[in-house]
């Protein structure tokens, strides 16, 4: 093995250039899952991964996962893109999953150079929109495949793949078929490994084992029957704003404590074992004010950072929809207001259980308004958190290519980001899930000038490599 992926890694050095070039392409489809209109390219983005992996060899099947209703607008959701690369009984099934959508993106937003034209720049960095999240990713699978066809390199393992173009939008459609494929198309999966998250910071890589969830609501404030001037009517009806405003004011503290009670009950106690593995990761207050251009850190110190991110829930506003937003003044009283906020849930909160008392609790303070608006509170969907054990061979292996790669051990880390397709193949294959990142803490996914840097994407594509011919050597029992 030692000698094949030495051989794969020079391969990997010699073509940087042309896979950099790769990644300029598909950054150039702007697959915008949650745009109405963009989603014409999404489907295009989906193609251009089904006929690349075709022309090698795998085996595809594209799944339709039907219709999506975006804002009355009936669409055709983008396929599912189902792969099997080799089908060798001898050799270990290793399942990757990655999403080929993005985040939105436009130049008015702040970025420097249009999000959809990459820009290698000086430093190294690669920047536009999916570099990181999670195009880059998933043209690692593909490029280090096509890298051992072209080289005559034994493949060392059967890859199964499924990659969705949904992801930032909620993954419509795919849980069903994942479930409905769990005996069919993912039959025979030994492992699966996600590549869709960053590292805790920007040098040492690591590996994942828990993510939070996410239960994300809408507060809906509906009062008279049309828009109202505020000249007419102020301080003479009861505006639905100022009910909203009163309402999401009263979910969270700005010291980010959550003020719904019951919510912290179902959360796990911190143990003496868990207290010790916060200790020597790659984790830096003064980074993270770095990164967020202005220290606006709540907590003192970085474990508790940590653990506010990984381990404790967190609320979230979003925004309002109805709401007057436009430069000017206008004296409007809106009419109907929605508000969004999400909570980021943990071991062992229930999406049910988190609903049940958000309903309660703002229901409550909305009565004590004596409000004659109407209020009502939507949960639009509720993603389970994941929590998973670091000392699995699949992710000893993945420490091995880790070591490998970059020549030191990976922090074990959690995100506090939610990959909520992570908890239904473990349940549905019932196999060991790992991820394993690519990106940085620094990279900006969701943010302006997203990046990959050259490094963390050269090294990467190395690393998913290493990973498959550590797990087929791995005794997975
Ligand atoms: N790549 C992220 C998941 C992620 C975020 C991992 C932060 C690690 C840190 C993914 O594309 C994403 O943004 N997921 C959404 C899921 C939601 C729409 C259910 C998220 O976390 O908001
Ligand atoms: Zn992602």
């Amino acid at each position: 093995m030692a000698n094949t992926v030495e051989k794969y890694f020079d391969l990997v050095d010699q073509n940087q250039q042309k896979f950099i070039e790769t990644l300029r392409e598909v950054v150039a489809i702007p697959s915008v899952s949650g745009d109405a209109s963009k989603r014409g390219e999404v489907v295009r983005m989906g193609e251009w991964l089904q006929e690349r992996w075709e022309a090698l060899g795998a085996q595809c099947k594209r799944v339709d996962p039907g219709k999506q209703d975006l804002h009355g607008e009936i669409l055709d959701l983008p396929p599912v893109i189902l792969g099997q690369y080799g089908n060798d009984p001898s050799k270990k099934t290793v399942l990757v999953y990655g999403h080929y959508d993005v985040q939105p993106a436009l130049l008015e937003d702040g970025w420097e150079t249009d999000p959809f034209t990459l820009v290698e720049k000086e430093d190294g960095r690669l920047v536009g929109r999916g570099s990181t999240d999670d195009k880059g990713p998933v043209l690692g699978w593909l490029l280090c495949a096509e890298t051992h066809k072209q080289a005559g390199l034994e493949f060392p393992v059967n890859l199964k793949f499924c990659f969705e173009g949904m992801e930032e939008s909620g993954s419509e459609g795919l849980d069903e078929i994942i479930v409905d494929e769990a005996d069919k198309w993912f039959k025979g999966t030994d492992v699966v490994c996600i590549s869709d998250n960053y590292w805790l910071g920007t040098q040492k890589p690591c590996l994942t084992h828990g993510l939070r969830g996410v239960s994300y609501f809408h507060l809906e404030v509906e009062g008279p029957g049309a828009d109202l001037h505020s000249g007419v009517f102020g301080g003479t009806v009861h505006e639905p704003m100022v009910d909203l405003v009163h309402l999401l004011s009263r979910l969270v503290d700005t010291n980010g404590r959550i003020q719904v009670p019951g919510i912290y009950d179902q959360v796990m106690a911190v143990t003496d074992e868990e207290e010790s593995t916060y200790e020597g990761l790659e984790f830096s207050h003064k980074a993270l004010a770095t990164d967020l251009k202005h220290d606006v850190i709540i907590h003192d110190d970085e474990r508790a950072t940590l653990k506010h991110r990984w381990r404790y829930p967190t609320l979230s506003i979003h925004g309002v929809e109805g709401a007057f937003y436009a430069s000017g003044d206008k004296t409007v009283i809106p009419a109907r207001v929605r508000g969004k906020f999400s909570l980021r849930t943990v071991p062992n909160m229930e999406p049910a259980k988190v609903a049940e008392l958000v309903t309660k609790y703002v229901e409550s303070e909305f009565a004590k308004l004596g409000s004659k608006n109407r209020m009502r509170v939507i949960e639009t969907h509720g993603g389970r958190w994941w929590y998973s054990s670091p000392n699995h061979p699949n992710f000893v292996a993945a420490a091995r290519a880790t070591e490998r790669v970059y020549g030191v051990k990976p922090d074990l880390t959690r995100e506090g980001g939610s990959i909520p397709v992570t908890l239904t193949f473990e349940e549905n294959l019932k196999v060991n899930v790992l991820l394993l990142p690519m990106g940085a803490a620094d990279d900006g996914a969701h943010s302006i000038h997203e990046k990959i840097d050259k490094r963390n994407y050269i090294q990467g594509i190395k690393l998913l490599g290493a990973y498959l011919h550590e797990i087929a050597e791995t005794d997975l029992n």
